[in-house]
């Protein structure tokens, strides 16, 4: 018999609905009809963290001196199980999510995590095309998953990987995790026949900003994309001082000034990163060589057409990177007697039509960005990159 559900559970579900149902703003989400936040972005993209544990300890990620021996991590009945994230993600993709990407933490880390892609992989839009469904990971377990991955259905990987010299590399992940394992990992998921790899390297002043050229070297050509980022604010352990940020500008100018670039157009609306290709000698782009990609998320926001959602380990749903808090999705879930498919997508839909969220534009339009900061800002291990 399944348990009764504490009055003040009940209590909070009633208001819920009953202030959505009260919300002028709120449109009627039928099939068809368009969802967008209260600034004309619709919902397209949704970035699941499916653990909040990682066996690197990144210092702008996940420093030792929060994240040490004695971190508690949430147990294993606070996460969202697999039916629970496949049930909600069906909410999401008939509500326009087109791209699923699966994060932590490291997602790999998850027991059974082809499974969970597996489950995601039979959604389909509310037209029936299937479901874009991508992970980001360290790279640390590729090889030996690239396979299964594969095969569950996943069709795109990005793996982070923040420089090719193995001191500098041991140094940023602090567990000493050799470049030529993550390599093997890249490797491992273009055999299986993952189309699309992409590499994440997070720039940091001082710390790894020697590797860029090199970086860019070895990728050309290779068919990887290689996609360099602005180090962020994220979270509230990483000490982030603007001064160890590199700007995305100078990565692309110190690339250019090595191996000749040209833009390219943006894939996708709301798309991260500012693309450019590789010249030929012609100065024409060459497809054989490939494309690097530069996210410049503190120096030139990309808020304006931000598509996309959070769901955190625990279920709670983030409509900013930087939002100051989640709304708690899994005490809708695991609430027996109220939730109906209808009343989790009519949650979704109300949280979304209510979203102002434009951090990253507006800590660029303040000299100083603490006026701009929730006091309680999530990880990006727990909320997911
Ligand atoms: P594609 O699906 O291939 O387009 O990848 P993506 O660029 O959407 O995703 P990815 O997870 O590879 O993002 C790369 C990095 O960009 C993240 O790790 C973050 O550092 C940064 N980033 C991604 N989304 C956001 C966002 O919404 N806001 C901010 N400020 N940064 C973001
Ligand atoms: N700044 C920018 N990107 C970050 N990531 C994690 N922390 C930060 C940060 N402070 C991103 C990196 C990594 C992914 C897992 O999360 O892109 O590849
Ligand atoms: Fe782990 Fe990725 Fe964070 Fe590094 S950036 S600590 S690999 S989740
Ligand atoms: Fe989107 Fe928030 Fe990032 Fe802006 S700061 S791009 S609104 S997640």
């Amino acid at each position: 018999m399944s348990k009764p559900v504490p009055i003040h559970i009940v209590r909070q579900l009633d208001r819920l609905a009953s202030t959505i149902a009260a919300d002028p703003s709120a449109q009627s989400i039928g099939p068809g009809a368009r969802l967008q936040d209260r600034r004309g972005r619709p919902l397209r993209d949704l970035r699941i963290s499916v653990t909040d544990r990682c066996n690197f300890r990144c210092a702008y990620c996940m420093p030792k001196a929060a994240f040490g021996k004695d971190h508690r991590y949430l147990p294993h009945e606070a996460l969202l199980s697999f039916e629970e994230i496949t049930r909600l993600a069906r909410q999401f993709v008939a509500l326009g999510v087109q791209k699923i990407r699966i994060t932590g933490g490291e997602p790999l880390l998850r027991k059974g995590i082809e499974q969970l892609i597996e489950q995601l992989a039979t959604l389909r839009s509310p037209v029936g095309d299937a479901i874009d469904i991508a992970m980001t990971t360290n790279g640390s377990l590729l090889e030996r998953k690239a396979r299964a991955l594969k095969a569950a259905g996943l069709q795109r990987v990005t793996v982070s990987l923040d420089a090719l010299d193995d001191a500098v590399f041991q140094r940023m992940n602090d567990v000493g995790f050799p470049v030529a394992k993550v390599l093997s990992g890249i490797e491992a998921a273009q055999a299986a026949g993952i189309a699309n790899i992409k590499v994440n390297m997070v720039v940091q002043r001082g710390v790894n900003e020697q590797q860029i050229v090199p970086m860019a070297r070895f990728f050309q050509g290779t068919g990887v994309t290689l996609r360099f980022i602005e180090y962020m604010d994220v979270g509230s352990t990483n000490g982030w001082r603007m001064d160890d940020m590199v700007a995305g500008e100078e990565v692309e100018r110190r690339v250019a000034s090595e191996l000749p670039l040209i833009p390219l157009h943006a894939n996708a609306p709301g798309e991260t990163a500012q693309r450019w290709g590789y010249a030929d000698a012609r100065g024409e782009h060459d497809p054989r060589l490939g494309e690097i990609g530069v996210i410049s998320s503190v120096t030139q926001a990309f808020c304006g057409d931000c598509n996309r959602a959070r769901l955190s380990t625990e279920g709670r749903l983030y409509s900013c990177l930087f939002a100051g808090q989640g709304h708690d999705l899994r005490q809708l879930l695991r609430n027996p007697s109220t939730v109906t498919d209808e009343t989790l997508s009519g949650v979704i839909a109300a949280i979304w039509q209510r979203r102002t969220d434009r951090y990253s534009e507006q800590r660029s339009s303040r000299s100083s960005i603490h006026g701009a900061l929730p006091t309680h800002r999530p990880e990006m291990s727990y909320i997911g990159g």
